[in-house]
């Protein structure tokens, strides 16, 4: 039996979701280019694609829109929740706590992707909540009439936002939606494997998400580029950080070794907007972080992933930077639940092995003879 640590190259389920080229840099929801749906496409609409593996008609999309902008209420008790935890606890552990609340709530029989989407309409409104009661700001209730990325927003600053930043925030949100088998989807199929419920499920993705080398690697990058502070210190920072043994943020993957995809979309993005001036001169700190990250550790196929912009873009968005990793997760219930419905039509118990290298036989001592 060989010891694979990480489950390296190890495939546990075959999909028609998700398709990642790692060596090109390319990224496929259900046959579309990211690419393709960054430019073309909508939150909504590849919700819809890859929960039902279709892109909808108008009829349809309109439909599944009004019944994501249906259920973004969320109940008194998680409200009174996220009033009393907000100011203190770590975002993650209060998203975590209020989908596990949902699922003392949920009492229907329904499908499997109809509550997932009540969860990925109700996190939005968890997560503008968290930042206006740390800000002492009321909590603005959600409005059917936006789409969720206008809303999102809108609830966040409690004015609607412009056309350009719902854009980008939808566009930030399409290329969190999914990326096949990451380690918090692992702990989501894991939970759905023993027949477990979805909501133990989302727990268990956003508990694994919630790790810096995962989902949490957003705030972790800009964190070093607000470290950094100017472009002029850049190249000793990295020297520094990387013989410190110390990890680049926002760098390196387990399957792409060359640029991720959704890097290159967010920083194009970033680059075309007009900045403040804070965000102007951390894109540009970030740009050469980026240079010479990819000189010292592109030989190794270590290039930027996701987090190394999208912290910056969820930033000039006006989100508390600890809130990044919720916003991630707000994306990715859409892929961890199409992953668990994939697997639960052919499902069986996630149950590896170890080796052991341990002692056997040992005789047993009584405890005064120790
Ligand atoms: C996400 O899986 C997904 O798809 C995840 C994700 C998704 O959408 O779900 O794409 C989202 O989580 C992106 C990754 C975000 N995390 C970070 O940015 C944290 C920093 N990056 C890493 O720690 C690392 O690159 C991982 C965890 C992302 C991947 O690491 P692997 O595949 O387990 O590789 P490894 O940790 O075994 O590293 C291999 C070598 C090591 O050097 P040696 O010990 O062999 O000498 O590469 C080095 C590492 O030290 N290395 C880095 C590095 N990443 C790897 N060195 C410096 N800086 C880095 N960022």
């Amino acid at each position: 039996m060989e010891l694979r640590k990480g489950l390296e190259d190890i495939a546990i389920k075959e999909t028609s979701i998700t398709f990642i080229d790692g060596e090109l840099g390319r990224l496929y929801y259900r046959g579309y280019s990211i690419f393709d749906l960054a430019s073309f496409s909508n939150f909504e609409e590849v919700a819809y694609l890859i929960w039902y593996g279709k892109l909808p008609t108008r009829h349809e999309l309109d439909d599944f829109k009004s019944r994501l902008a249906e259920e973004r209420s969320i109940s008194d008790e998680i409200a009174s929740l996220v009033k009393r935890t907000a100011k203190t606890a770590n975002p993650m552990d209060v998203l975590r706590t209020s989908v596990s609340m949902m699922g003392l709530e949920d009492k229907d029989d329904g499908e499997l992707i109809t509550k997932s989407m009540k969860i990925t309409a109700k996190i939005p409104t968890i997560i503008s909540s968290i930042q206006r009661t740390r800000a002492n700001l009321d909590v603005i209730e959600p409005d059917p009439s936006l789409s969720h990325s206008e809303n999102f927003l809108y609830m966040l600053h409690g004015s609607k936002p412009s056309r350009e930043r719902s854009r980008m925030l939808d566009v930030g949100l399409m290329l969190h939606i999914d990326h096949e088998m990451n380690a918090s989807t692992m702990a989501c199929l894991v939970v759905a494997s023993t027949l477990s419920d979805i909501y133990s499920s989302i727990v268990a993705g956003i508990s694994a998400l919630k790790g810096p080398l995962h989902g949490g690697a957003n705030s972790e990058a800009l964190r070093q580029f607000m470290e950094i502070g100017s472009q002029e210190n850049v190249e000793k920072y990295v020297l520094n950080r990387l013989s410190s043994g110390q990890r680049l943020m926002g760098f390196g993957h387990r399957i792409y070794k060359s640029l991720d995809p959704r890097a290159k979309i967010i920083k194009d993005y970033l680059s075309k907007v007009s900045k403040d001036e804070e965000t102007q001169r951390l894109f540009d700190i970030a740009t050469k972080v980026e240079e010479i990250g990819i000189r010292i550790l592109g030989k190794r196929g270590i290039y930027p992933n996701v987090d190394f912009y999208s912290g910056l873009l969820f930033h000039f968005l006006g989100f508390d930077l600890d809130l990044f990793p919720t916003i991630f997760a707000s994306a990715r219930v859409i892929g961890w639940s199409a992953h668990v419905d994939e697997y639960l039509k052919d499902n069986k118990l996630i149950r590896p092995k170890a080796i052991y290298v341990g002692d056997l036989g040992k005789k047993y001592v009584p405890i005064d003879e120790r």
